[in-house]
């Protein structure tokens, strides 16, 4: 039919020609010499009109190209057969006219084509798979438009779209264009996060938004990624950052070493031996450890293929190592980690620690708050303290043996052995727990059994043990608070007049000592006022009682105590300072001595004065004080005149100073102090 293609140019130019034919033929015409018939017609279809006069008929030229398609059927045109836009775009009717003489003349009906939407786009491969390597580079091209694009008999425009059922890989591939169907890589492949994959891309040869007929065909694209090495060795153990795999994170490793002794076998560390692996496991590239830095003297070898630490000579100074060691691939020197290794150097410990007694006994009352003592169960009236000796010290005392509970969440032990509720413990029972003495140092263990009994009686049986109640303590505060009162009122009203701004500090002080809560300043007040802290904290090594402090401008120091009140505030002061050892761990030397020595716990308020005591503090009531003694010995004074003297001196000075001039009214700078201390003392009793 490739004739009637050139034909219809040759014709198209005749046409008007034709049409002159025609119009001089008038017994045959055609209502269109130039019509237009959808592709994939229906048999028979009606092409246009033919017109005759009476005795002219009309036939089509059998000799003619396209002679097979038309017939006609009376006055019609018509198509024998449906039409391919696709094989004949243009048909040509060939039409005899003949008169009754049997003249003839011809004529050309010229039947286009339209064309239709009837093909699917088609891909000359629907399957194919691809290798590809880890560390492509963004935006390569991973397949070219030629082995992707599709095409369409009807010729259209085909539209692309690429998907996956894999999720999140259509982040890292991409088409170029709706139009270009070439596939680029869009984001750095990661192993580990995808290893393969499988693309669709779908061809259409209408856009998506269109209404009309679409036809459409798909790819299936299987895409094989392959791990390279693109990761540094990982130290392990190591943990990922935020849930990303692709960094892990190691934290160093540490070990210790006794000095002067150089230990034969590779040293043991923790969290393990030093280990690091190639993250690109698939290729697990060979791994050499080295030391490349902090190796003071040479100490410390690494071997260079197992990684294990061990010593070239004995550590001869205390200070710890902190070796940074390297874990690098054979392959590539670029691809290595780095790690610490901190080696302390501690005393060798020929001893472990033990408990003395295997087994303690001790007893708490029901209901006790958390953070109670519990008590000897033998001597209720006692704290329960447990003790592990190290035979490496002269006095069996390791100052580095901290000791906690092993299986009981109920109860804790502090560093100094002391045993308390860490719940509030609701019904009587038998506890029955291990309890672990470790040392810090050489991480030697000892383990006990703590056997305590949860009792009803306990709270009455220890409380009536003692002198006065709480009642009693109350009541003794709330005269005291008043009398408290009274002389605060005389006293800052005179002090505040005369010592300006020092005074105003010590009176804020002073009051925010009596509120344990203000244990969280004492950093801060401590900064501030260097000379007051120090003092503090002398004086509490000795005695213990820390919020009782008062600046030396109110007080002397004595040793015995003025009457029996302290000796029942013993154990509370005890449970105070624990308390308070809790968020201080600086202090808990001095909780040690309280509870080593705790019937020795000292008063402040004296009826005479013990002068051996260095550092110790106290009040007691004048009987005997000697100004040339050389005490550090500070007295209160009870008016305005009084403090006048002393107005122009700082407080250094007032400690320095000794002046007891004037004494008869003394009892109400006593008065004062007392009155903390009962406070104290009750509230304290509360809490046992
Ligand atoms: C990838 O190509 C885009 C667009 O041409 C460009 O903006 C981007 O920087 C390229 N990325 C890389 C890694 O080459
Ligand atoms: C590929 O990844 C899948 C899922 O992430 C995982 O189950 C599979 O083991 C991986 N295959 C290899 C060879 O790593
Ligand atoms: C240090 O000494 C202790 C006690 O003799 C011993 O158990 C330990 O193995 C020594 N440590 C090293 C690293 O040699
Ligand atoms: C020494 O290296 C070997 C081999 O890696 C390992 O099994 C062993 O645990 C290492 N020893 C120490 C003490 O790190
Ligand atoms: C180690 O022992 C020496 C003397 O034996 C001692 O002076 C030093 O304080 C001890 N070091 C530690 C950390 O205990
Ligand atoms: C704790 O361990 C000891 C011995 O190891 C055992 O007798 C005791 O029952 C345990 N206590 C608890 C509460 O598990």
């Amino acid at each position: 039919m490739d004739v009637s293609h050139l034909l219809l140019t040759s014709v198209l130019f005749l046409l008007p020609f034709i049409a002159q034919v025609s119009a001089q033929q008038p017994g045959c015409s055609a209502s269109e010499n130039n019509t237009s018939v959808e592709e994939n017609n229906l048999p028979g279809y009606n092409v246009t009109t033919i017109n005759l006069e009476a005795g002219f008929t009309a036939s089509i030229d059998p000799s003619s190209l396209d002679a097979s398609y038309f017939t006609i059927e009376g006055s019609q045109l018509q198509l024998v057969k449906s039409v391919d836009y696709e094989t004949d775009p243009v048909l040509i009717a060939d039409v005899v006219c003949r008169d009754t003489y049997g003249q003839t003349d011809t004529f050309q009906i010229i039947v286009n084509i339209i064309n239709l939407n009837d093909n699917t786009p088609v891909f000359k491969q629907t399957s194919l798979t691809i290798t590809l390597p880890e560390d492509t580079k963004v935006n390569a091209t991973i397949i070219p438009r030629e082995d992707l694009s599709a095409s369409d008999a009807d010729l259209d425009m085909i539209y692309y779209e690429l998907n996956s059922t894999v999720q999140d890989t259509t982040n890292y591939f991409a088409i170029k264009g709706i139009n270009n169907p070439e596939i680029y890589l869009q984001k750095q492949l990661d192993y580990d996060k995808l290893n393969s994959t499988t693309l669709f891309l779908h061809a259409r040869d209408r856009p998506v938004s269109s209404n009309e007929i679409t036809h459409t065909a798909t790819a299936t694209i299987n895409i094989i990624i392959e791990q390279a090495d693109t990761k540094p060795p990982w130290f392990l153990p190591c943990s990922f950052i935020d849930g990303d795999t692709s960094i892990c994170i190691s934290s160093p490793y540490s070990g210790r070493v006794n000095i002067s002794e150089m230990s034969k076998e590779p040293l043991t560390l923790d969290p393990g031996p030093i280990y690091a692996k190639d993250p690109d496991y698939t290729i697990n590239e060979k791994i050499v450890y080295s030391i490349v830095g902090g190796n003071v003297d040479n100490t410390f070898s690494v071997d260079a293929n197992t990684g294990n630490l061990t010593m070239n000579k004995a550590a001869t100074s205390p200070d710890s190592y902190l070796l940074q060691v390297m874990a690098a691939q054979v392959n590539n020197k670029q691809k290595y980690s780095i790690v610490s290794v901190e080696i302390k150097v501690i005393n060798k410990s020929n001893y472990a620690p033990y408990f003395e007694p295997s087994t303690y006994t001790g007893i708490v009352s029901v209901g006790a708050a958390p953070k109670s003592l519990v008590f000897q169960a033998e001597d209720p009236s006692s704290p329960l303290m447990i003790k592990a000796e190290d035979g490496d010290f002269p006095d069996k005392f390791n100052p580095n043996i901290e000791y906690y509970i092993k299986n009981s969440t109920n109860f804790v032990a502090t560093r100094d052995g002391l045993i308390l509720t860490n719940v509030n413990l609701l019904s009587p029972e038998t506890v029955i727990m291990e309890a672990v003495a470790k040392d810090t140092v050489s991480l030697q263990e000892a383990s006990t059994i703590i056997v305590v009994e949860i009792v009803f009686t306990a709270t009455d049986k220890i409380t009536s043990d003692k002198l006065y109640t709480a009642q009693d303590m109350g009541i003794l505060g709330g005269i005291l608070a008043a009398l408290l009162l009274i002389t605060l009122i005389f006293l800052g009203l005179m002090i505040y007049k005369h010592y300006g701004t020092t005074v105003k500090f010590l009176i804020n002080k002073k009051f925010s000592k009596d509120f344990p809560e203000s244990y969280e300043n004492q950093a801060y007040n401590q900064d501030e006022h260097p000379d007051l802290s120090a003092k503090e904290q002398k004086s509490s090594e000795n005695g213990g009682i820390t919020e009782l402090q008062q600046p030396s401008f109110f007080l002397s120091s004595s040793k015995e105590e003025i009457d029996g009140l302290p000796k029942t505030s013993t154990a509370s002061t005890v449970v105070f300072d624990v308390e308070e050892k809790e968020e201080e761990e600086n202090e808990e030397e001095e909780v040690k001595e309280d509870t080593k020595h705790e019937k020795e716990v000292k008063s402040i308020l004296k009826t005479d004065r013990n002068e051996g005591d260095h550092g110790y503090k106290a009040v007691w009531f004048k009987t005997d004080v000697d100004p040339d003694a050389g005490e550090k010995v500070e007295v209160i004074k009870d008016n305005a005149s009084d403090y006048d003297d002393d107005s122009d001196q700082d407080l250094q000075e007032n400690e320095e100073e000794e002046d007891d001039k004037d004494d008869h009214h003394r009892g109400s700078g006593a008065a004062e102090v007392m009155i903390n201390m009962s406070r104290t003392a009750s509230q304290d009793s509360i809490i046992v």
